[in-house]
């Protein structure tokens, strides 16, 4: 059974100081490649979410060997080659990034992996990383859904890909199936979270990457070994995104929000609040690994603006829309975000859920298949009841939409509580926090 939050009263004024949890494409990355060193990898502040423990549950069923304990994860990993026999299921929940990217590391490995999912993930796009697995030489009996087999070879071939859609999961899955082919893997890859290529930097992995405007030309060697690869991963700016608006809507309200990663490929959200108005700063700024860190100080925003949102920002703040529209609700005039055909492939389809709760809010809006229009209302205050019934545990449907409800009030019954589990566990703890 799902579990269904009810939220009858706005936030009260709060100015107070907060972490949100570890980042969750940081720490599925990091789990992966420590999966792949012979010696201890230890990590800290590992996000502790389900699709997390699935990657954990994943490699431990092909050979490594993890221990986790409060803060702290040790791995041991299985190396390069997968030395179990026959059949390997991998169960990858609810997390595209997992399912996706398990594929290209299992690349070199000759059992039979059948892949499954929860009843989102199976709904979604496989054939993006399917189509260039199987140019490395991997065969596979489905064209798009799950469950899938696929069936890898001792000796990938490296390959020559284009990535137009700006996924870094579809990236990253090439690049680690790069990692086991022999010779010199070309991605020409549209402008995407860079997590993996930072990663491999800083493993001194061969890698050369020439940045264009747009798109990023990446050339990997295969190797056959790896370091191992501790790491202190940084709060994730995803989660923090909903309490940058959760404050921006408030009234009276400040935060900060400390240790958050803010790598540019990910800071898109920042960009577009602060060009609608918002008070946000950066404060003691580091870097680390190769990423960039800083804590992050924002305001309650009296008057905001709409926006004509650039469309090569999409990709830098891909996770955060849903939440960037109940600012547009608010803003003055109309704003337009366009062609954000992905947001229909993520754990559900956001867009149209994204119009969907705007309208029983009674915010004007015009949905597109790729685009979306919003009509804002500074003056918007709800005190109607609002259902959300969203049965794909889409956690950031049920983030925002409680974000709604206690920056805009009404009644609100939000469906399903439980969904915060895979990226952001302590989200309602830490709201209760601010509401005391
Ligand atoms: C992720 C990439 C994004 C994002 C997802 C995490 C990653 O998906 O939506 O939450 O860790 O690589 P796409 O790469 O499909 O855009």
């Amino acid at each position: 059974m799902e579990k269904i939050l009810n939220v009858k009263k706005k936030i009260k004024p709060f100015n107070k100081t907060i972490f949100v949890e570890g980042d969750k494409s940081l720490s599925i990355r990091w789990v992966l490649i420590s999966s792949l060193s012979k010696k201890k990898s230890i990590a800290y502040n590992l996000l502790k979410s389900e699709d997390v423990i699935n990657s954990i549950k994943c490699i431990k069923s092909l050979g490594s060997k993890v221990k986790f304990n409060k803060n702290k994860c040790e791995i041991i990993g299985n190396g390069f080659h997968v030395k179990k026999k026959g059949k390997i299921l991998i169960d990858a929940g609810n997390s595209g990034t997992l399912g996706r990217i398990i594929l290209g590391l299992l690349i070199n490995s000759k059992n039979k992996i059948k892949l499954i999912g929860d009843k989102s993930l199976s709904k979604r796009d496989f054939s993006r990383v399917i189509k260039p697995l199987k140019k490395f030489g991997a065969k596979f009996d489905a064209k798009k859904n799950l469950p899938l087999t696929m069936r890898g070879l001792e000796n990938p071939k490296p390959i020559k890909y284009f990535e137009t859609r700006g996924s870094a999961q579809c990236k990253t899955s090439v690049m680690f199936a790069a990692l086991k082919s022999k010779g010199i893997t070309e991605i020409k890859a549209k402008k995407s979270r860079n997590h993996t290529e930072l990663l491999f930097k800083y493993l001194r992995i061969p890698i050369k990457i020439k940045e264009n405007k747009n798109f990023d030309i990446i050339k990997l060697k295969g190797i056959n070994k790896i370091e191992p690869l501790d790491y202190q991963i940084p709060g994730d700016i995803s989660s923090c995104a909903f309490f940058l608006v959760l404050t921006i809507l408030s009234n009276n309200s400040q935060l900060l929000i400390k240790n958050v990663n803010i790598n540019s490929s990910r800071t898109g959200v920042i960009k577009i609040l602060k060009r609608m108005g918002a008070i946000i700063k950066f404060r003691n700024q580091k870097k680390y690994k190769g990423e960039k860190i800083a804590d992050i100080f924002v305001k309650s925003s009296k008057k905001l603006k709409s926006i004509n949102c650039p469309k090569e920002w999409n990709s830098s703040a891909i996770d955060e829309f849903l939440i960037i529209f109940l600012v547009a609700a608010k803003a003055k005039g109309i704003s337009y975000f366009r062609n954000l055909d992905e947001l229909n492939h993520k754990e559900s389809p956001r867009l149209i859920w994204a119009s969907k709760i705007l309208n029983l809010m009674g915010v004007e809006n015009t949905m597109t298949k790729n685009s979306l229009k919003i009509r804002g209302n500074p003056n918007l205050i709800l005190n109607k009841k609002i259902t959300i019934k969203n049965f794909l545990k889409d956690h950031r449907v049920f983030m925002m939409s409680t974000i709604a409800a206690l920056t805009f009030g009404g009644d609100w019954k939000i469906n399903d509580a439980d969904s915060i589990k895979t990226s952001f566990p302590k989200f309602l703890k830490i709201l209760k926090q601010l509401n005391q």
